[in-house]
């Protein structure tokens, strides 16, 4: 059987990590990419079967050196998992322009620029794209200006991707993440929040690592050949409970 050969961005830690290790343990060999070059070599060091590549996902020209690199090593890729986020979280009035490109260049335009760079690897492995967005594209919030929008945009990208690759066998979905404990939330999540996920979530909990690299590779899988242009939100049940008033609990 071919190894497969899969790229995950945002792979230094956090969910990319998790994702990184359970494709390893089902056999596949993963090019995890971060524009975090210490933090990607001291994750890459402790594992087998990967080649780190330093790249920001935002710039064009390190996306097709990280794909050209990729191919060189390897001279196939079967999947792309388009995980690379940052969240900065602020009212609108207070989303400088600045800071609400910082969002869109890594949240919106990284996704856009390493799928069209692995497009012809995937005709030919007739591979799969998952993009990572968020329950906070899925339902509004305050704060959420840049990072709600860019992830919503993500949800769509996904379904223009799903519509125009399907008839090449390449297919595209998204998995929308809950909170989960990374570096990431953590710097955005005061304790108050915490609470308040607790309480709107059906599960009344944070999810893992584990669990949202659960969703992705499933997603990107054999065993989801039939599924494209899909969101799975992996979440405790937060986008299902569409009212949620806690006046309304049993
Ligand atoms: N943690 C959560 O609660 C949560 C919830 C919903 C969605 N998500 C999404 O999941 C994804 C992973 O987030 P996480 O929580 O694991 O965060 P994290 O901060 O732990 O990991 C993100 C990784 O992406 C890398 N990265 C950021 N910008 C990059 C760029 N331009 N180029 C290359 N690498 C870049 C960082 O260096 C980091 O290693 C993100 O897209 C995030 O928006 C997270």
């Amino acid at each position: 059987m071919t190894t497969r050969v899969i790229i995950v961005t945002g792979a230094a830690r956090g969910i990319g990590l998790a994702t990184t290790r359970l494709l390893l343990s089902e056999g596949a060999c993963v090019v995890m990419v971060d524009y975090d070059a210490e933090e990607l070599g001291s994750a890459a060091a402790e594992l087998d079967n990967v080649l780190a590549i330093t790249c920001d996902v935002s710039d064009p020209q390190q996306v097709e050196s990280m794909v050209a690199q990729t191919e060189k090593q390897y001279k196939r890729i079967d999947g792309l998992i388009n995980n690379a986020g940052v969240a900065d979280f602020g009212p609108i009035e207070q989303t400088s322009f600045d800071r609400w490109r910082r969002v869109m260049a890594t949240n919106l335009d990284g996704v856009f620029l390493c799928s069209q760079a692995v497009i012809p690897a995937l005709k030919e492995s007739q591979g799969s794209i998952v993009n990572i967005a968020s329950i906070s594209g899925l339902r509004a919030s305050t704060l959420r200006t840049a990072y709600g929008t860019s992830k919503a945009a993500v949800i769509h990208l996904t379904k223009q991707q799903a519509a125009e690759l399907g008839e090449f066998g390449i297919r595209a979905n998204c998995v929308a993440p809950g909170p989960v404990r990374t570096k990431l939330a953590m710097a955005v999540h005061s304790q108050d929040i915490i609470d308040a996920y607790h309480d709107a979530i059906p599960l009344n909990r944070y999810g893992t690592e584990q669990e949202i690299a659960e969703a992705i590779v499933f997603l990107c899988s054999s065993k989801a050949s039939f599924i494209t242009g899909q969101v799975l939100a992996a979440d405790g049940g937060f986008d299902s409970t569409g009212v949620g008033l806690p006046s309304l609990r049993v």
